[in-house]
């Protein structure tokens, strides 16, 4: 069976592409250069020519303070695109799994999100891909939209490395404490997409790794593990200075997940444990 991945060169795509092949799957990696998400044509003309038995769409534009001045762009790569991947697969009648986010929610709900909750995204990414969500939903039957937090994997631009390149050159840092989520990391998530994908289980599912906490307590816990002595200063987010407004309440239910029989995610500290394990061996 052969799947392909768009984004196999981003943090969850690289370790999606290592747990297929685990499992004994063909994998098809188109980079930039081979289907830029930009082109529609060359999208087209990827997956036509492919012969892929599934299709999972990882490839985005992820700069979400960015997204606020390249708005543009930003709804070409995550709406256009995946619309297009998905009138493909239509076309082929082949499942595809779409990577979503808790920033198509404003966060003012008090309690979890479940997946039947109505979006209300508040920045230009999470509106982006919101709209990508409805181009899959209105398009296939055989789809599996999957809800993602806060996602660190090795070789990212993610939280973790920047709160350890920030600690080389600062004793002491501010970090938001009035955003609360869970951290995911994609060693984890992509076994649950292998999953989900075996599954036949089509329909919208959040995944994150359990617990919850604050970018201030995972900044802690970050120092903490790693050994790394500086002073963290709790702010809230209008202290804190950026293009894109974020969700305060960012908690998703993964109930649906134990509901249809897929295994939870591990506890977001025993995944940060592990990522600056695998970062330590990858030194
Ligand atoms: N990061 C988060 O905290 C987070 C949270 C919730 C949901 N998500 C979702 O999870 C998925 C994976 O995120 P990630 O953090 O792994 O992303 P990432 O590391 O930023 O990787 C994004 C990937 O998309 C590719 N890409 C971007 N623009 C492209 C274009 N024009 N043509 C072709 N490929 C293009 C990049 O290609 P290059 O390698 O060539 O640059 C890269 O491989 C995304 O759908 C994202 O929206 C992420």
């Amino acid at each position: 069976m052969e799947i392909l991945v768009t984004g196999a060169n981003g943090q969850l795509g690289i370790d999606l592409v290592k747990e297929l092949y685990k499992r004994g799957y063909n994998v098809i990696c188109p980079s930039r250069y081979d289907m830029n998400l930009e082109d529609k044509d060359k999208i087209k003309e990827y997956i036509m020519n492919s012969n892929c038995d599934a299709i999972i769409h990882c490839a985005a534009y992820t700069s979400v303070d960015k997204a606020e001045q390249e708005k543009g762009l930003c709804l070409r790569i995550n709406k256009d695109a995946t619309e297009v991947i998905a009138i493909c697969a239509k076309k082929f009648d082949i499942p595809m799994i779409y990577i979503s986010t808790d920033y198509i929610f404003d966060g003012s709900k008090d309690e979890e999100y479940t997946e039947k909750d109505i979006p209300n995204p508040i920045n230009m990414y999470g509106m982006s891909k919101y709209l990508g969500e409805k181009s899959v939903i209105s398009n296939l039957d055989k789809y599996y939209v999957v809800r993602t937090s806060w996602v660190f994997g090795i070789n990212g631009n993610n939280f973790i490395e920047t709160m350890l390149n920030i600690s080389k050159i600062r004793n002491k840092i501010n970090v938001v404490d009035d955003q609360i989520g869970s951290p995911t990391y994609t060693v984890d998530l992509s076994r649950l997409l292998v999953d989900i994908l075996e599954s036949n289980k089509y329909g919208i599912y959040n995944a994150t790794n359990e617990g919850y906490c604050t970018w201030y307590e995972f900044a802690k816990e970050i120092f903490e593990i790693s050994n790394i002595d500086i002073k963290i200063n709790p702010i809230s987010s209008n202290e804190y200075k950026c293009m894109a407004k974020r969700p305060l309440n960012s908690r998703l239910s993964k109930n649906k997940l134990v509901e249809s029989g897929f295994q939870l995610l591990p506890n977001w500290k025993e995944a940060l444990t592990n990522y600056i394990q695998q970062r330590e061996n990858n030194i």
